[in-house]
């Protein structure tokens, strides 16, 4: 459930009403519900109460330090998958001891910071990258907190750009090399295996795959303790999925039920989730102006000021996000392809979209507060959008504009005339 609604025909988030907010900053706009984020966190922890847990939301996700600071005060930790994500936690104000490192391509200078803040765990992709932990935790003089990131090859049944657990994806180690691995690691003498790590994928629709994935997990905790190894977490990844259109995701609370259920032998152990989507993408819209509506034989086009540059997802996988008007009326209903001022015919934010608008009304694009506007970038020399957090009737900027200044900063035009210097 979330805080962005229709009332007497316009659209409000918690106690604004969307149009004051798109007038006031401009277009396209970010905006996002605080009470929203917060009710999906908790949808996560409250059933996770009696059990030993921590909430690790993905930072890349939405990574802006204002939720990044909301979601540390309800106690929230953090999925992070580079240094700049780890920056961003300690300055939203994040405890990094609630951090878990993950990503396939740990740099050098990334692990030496994160073993100096001190994370709660690596989730570890390779042998090698064990070698280089260990490395450089005992240049540091410091002991690496470790989980390994198994790959449990079961099929989330997702877009196969977002599955992450089969046998040929880069993901993880192989179930059947993990016990080697696991060994392996112990060994190490800067190394202390903390948990077991997976995540199978992203927009999950059912519960199936992740107690396959889980019940795996489990075995291989089993098998460890025969081999005198004491487990103290296991990490299941993110992936739950979220209503975009017609999808019927279980509710965070049945997730989260479900994986207490499997549980239940193992009361001591600390269960990790490390969740997005479920808890960001319905607590954002992207708001943009209908600037120029074009009928030609075959379709219209409603041409907006947003782009694939500030909401790439229907151009790279084809998704769907609803798109209402900001004020609703039924008068002049057409079919229209929802697109971008973006030179490349992919730009489409929707496509056959049955809307009442002319030129000058706003749209809200529901479900972009989970990879919009992180996957944002300045192609067309177009500046990234605003970003706006709105808490019951108070509205907060959390990111300004960019303009062409912001843009142009760090590029230099050398002096040609000079002779090089090799
Ligand atoms: N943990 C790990 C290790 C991950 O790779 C991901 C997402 C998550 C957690 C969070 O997963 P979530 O709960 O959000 O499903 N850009 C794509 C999704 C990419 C997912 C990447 N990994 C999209 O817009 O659909």
């Amino acid at each position: 459930m979330d805080y962005f609604e229709f009332k007497d025909h316009e659209l409000w988030c918690e106690d604004v009403k969307l149009s004051d907010v798109a007038k006031k900053f401009g277009t396209p706009l970010y905006v996002y519900s605080k009470k929203t984020f917060l009710r999906h966190y908790q949808a996560f922890t409250k059933p996770l109460s009696s059990h030993p847990h921590l909430i690790c939301y993905s930072v890349k996700v939405n990574s802006n330090i204002a939720i990044l600071n909301c979601l540390a005060r309800a106690g929230s930790g953090f999925d992070i998958v580079s240094g700049g994500e780890l920056e961003r936690v300690i300055r939203a104000g994040g405890d990094p001891k609630k951090v878990v490192f993950s990503g396939v391509g740990k740099t050098r200078i990334e692990i030496e910071n994160a073993l100096n803040v001190g994370i709660k765990s690596f989730n570890v992709e390779s042998r090698s990258e064990l070698d280089l932990i260990n490395k450089i935790a005992k240049e540091l003089g410091k002991i690496a907190p470790i989980s390994i990131r198994v790959n449990p090859d079961v099929d989330a049944e997702t877009h196969p750009y977002i599955t992450t657990g089969l046998k040929d994806n880069k993901f993880g180690i192989s179930y059947k090399k993990a016990i080697d691995e696991f060994v392996y690691a112990d060994s190490l003498e800067n190394i202390e295996v903390e948990g077991v790590d997976c995540h199978i994928g992203s927009q999950l629709t059912k519960l199936s795959p992740f107690e396959d994935a889980l019940s795996r997990v489990l075995a291989l905790v089993d098998n460890l303790k025969q081999k005198g190894l004491n487990i103290k977490h296991i990490d299941l990844g993110g992936g739950l999925g979220v209503v975009y259109d017609k999808e019927n995701p279980p509710l965070p609370s049945e997730y989260s039920e479900k994986i207490l259920q499997q549980l239940r032998q193992y009361p001591d152990m600390e269960l990790i989730l490390e969740p997005g989507r479920a808890i960001a993408a319905n607590a954002g819209v992207l708001l943009t102006e209908v600037l120029t509506i074009k009928e030609n034989e075959a379709k219209n086009f409603a041409i907006v000021d947003a782009a694939m540059n500030d909401l790439i997802r229907p151009t790279l996988y084809n998704a769907w996000q609803k798109i209402v008007p900001l004020k609703l009326n039924n008068k002049y209903m057409k079919n229209y392809d929802v697109v971008g001022p973006i030179c490349e015919t992919g730009d489409f934010l929707g496509k056959d979209r049955k809307l009442s608008i002319v030129e000058g009304d706003y749209l809200a694009i529901k479900s972009a507060g989970a990879y919009g506007f992180v996957m944002s970038s300045n192609y067309n020399s177009r500046g990234r959008a605003a970003e706006i957090f709105i808490d019951e009737s108070k509205v907060f900027e959390i990111r300004k504009r960019e303009n062409i200044d912001n843009l142009l900063e760090l590029e230099v035009i050398p002096n040609f005339d000079e002779a090089p210097n090799e």
